[in-house]
């Protein structure tokens, strides 16, 4: 037992479940048990109110209106940016970028640096267990630029190889795509050293933390990483609203991605200027209502503390794991030594898809398939997973309930003798 687990086992308990509403809804005439929390996290009432009374007492366009309504607005607006700023630990307010989640953010990191800044001959380093969000736009990249992708390999147990990674690392590499907790295996990268090792390349380095920051606290100067992005509908807020961080030194110079409204500084038909960041990569009317829910959200979650919503779902892993490795026929994918709330396990002749429809009749929400990041399936020989991933309002009673769910659908397959 390392002592993360041993922490874990003794920590109390969360019970914060009737914090979200959606959690008291019976479905299929049975109690919610909702393991899908990698996909999307349940919203409490803390945030569905922040949103509904936004739109009840302070509706208004931001940054262009002179009246009280749109002011306010707009403090309120400021205030989620600052809200951020504090849960990243990022060193000032400019650094933070509205987006609509991870994608975006890794799309304008990659069109507006990416463009301006690679050519025929770089290489950008991802690793084997990216989502295809921290694939795809690096791929596009590279068409348009002639630039090169390359993959860290990943080994059996879900780890990175860390002397593939410095092999892979040389005077071409100039940009670094990691993943901070994989999705699909619940590995928790060494973002911080690989940073460390990719500065000494001279690249910078993007982490995607959609999974990550719901889960432990997270510092990007302790990082030291140059891009950190993250989508708030994980991190029990709204969708379509999410961040990127972009280091100061580096987002001052890069160029819009985007046109249009909010993001000039002045406009002609000659020649357009434009605005200082933050703003320059927030064309149009953003998701205003979506940033003061994520700031309630992230207001609830401090409230809770990172540190005691990270050890139990520790604790909740822990007990999930060991009760799901002693069940046969069932392997786990993804072992690795530090790894947060999320269980990937194939079962002895029955597919992820039926397994999940199976045990959705017992109320048990889980994920099936190839959790975006098909390379990875690819790694390890499957087609998907089936996935139930955690959160801090689930309880041992969900646990229960997945095993008895998943014992009921061997049964009725017949295997797992
Ligand atoms: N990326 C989300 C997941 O892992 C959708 O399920």
């Amino acid at each position: 037992m390392n002592a993360v687990t041993t922490a874990a086992a003794h920590a109390p308990q969360l019970n914060r479940t009737a914090d979200f509403p959606i959690l008291s809804r019976p479905l299929k005439g049975r109690r919610l048990v909702y393991l899908d929390n990698g996909a999307t996290t349940q919203k409490p009432s803390a945030v569905i109110q922040a949103e509904s009374q936004y739109y009840e007492q302070s509706n208004a366009n931001i940054h262009r209106g002179v009246h009280w309504l749109s002011q306010h607005s707009t403090d309120l607006y400021e205030q989620g940016r600052e809200s951020i700023r504090r849960l990243l630990n990022a060193g000032r307010p400019e650094e933070i970028v509205f987006t609509r989640g991870t994608t975006e953010a890794i799309n304008l990191v990659a069109h507006s640096w990416g463009r301006a800044n690679l050519k025929e001959g770089d290489e950008i380093l991802i690793t084997g267990m990216e989502h295809h969000s921290n694939i795809v736009p690096w791929q596009l990249l590279c068409e348009q630029t002639g630039a090169r992708l390359r993959v860290v390999p990943v080994t059996d147990s879900g780890e990175l190889d860390l002397d593939a990674y410095r092999a892979l690392l040389g005077a071409r590499t100039r940009l670094v795509g990691i993943v901070h907790i994989s999705n699909a295996l619940g590995t928790i990268n060494p973002v911080a050293e690989m940073t460390r090792l990719a500065h000494e390349a001279g690249a910078l380095v993007l982490v995607d933390g959609a999974q990550a920051v719901a889960h432990q606290v997270v510092d990007v100067q302790a990082i030291g990483c140059d891009f950190y992005t993250f989508s708030g509908h994980k991190l029990y807020g709204p969708t379509g609203i999410g961040a990127l961080y972009a280091r100061y030194d580096i987002l001052k110079d890069m160029p819009p991605w985007q046109g249009g409204g909010d993001m000039i500084h002045t406009v002609s038909f000659e020649r357009t200027t434009y605005a200082d960041v933050p703003q320059r990569f927030e064309a149009g009317t953003p998701n205003i209502a979506g940033v003061i829910g994520l700031d309630a959200a992230i207001r609830y979650v401090c409230g809770i503390g990172l540190d005691n919503i990270a050890a139990h779902e520790h604790h909740l892993l822990d007990l999930a794991t060991a009760q799901l490795s002693s069940l046969p026929g069932v392997r786990l994918i993804g072992t690795a030594a530090d790894k947060a709330g999320i269980l990937s396990f194939v079962v002895d002749g029955i597919h992820p898809h039926d397994l999940g429809t199976i045990l959705d009749t017992e109320g048990v929400a889980i994920r099936a398939g190839h959790h975006c990041a098909m390379p990875l399936m690819t790694r390890f020989g499957i087609p998907g997973t089936a996935r139930a991933s955690l959160a801090l309002y689930n309880t041992e009673d969900d646990v229960t309930a997945l095993m008895a769910a998943l014992r009921k659908a061997q049964k009725l397959f017949g295997t797992g003798q």
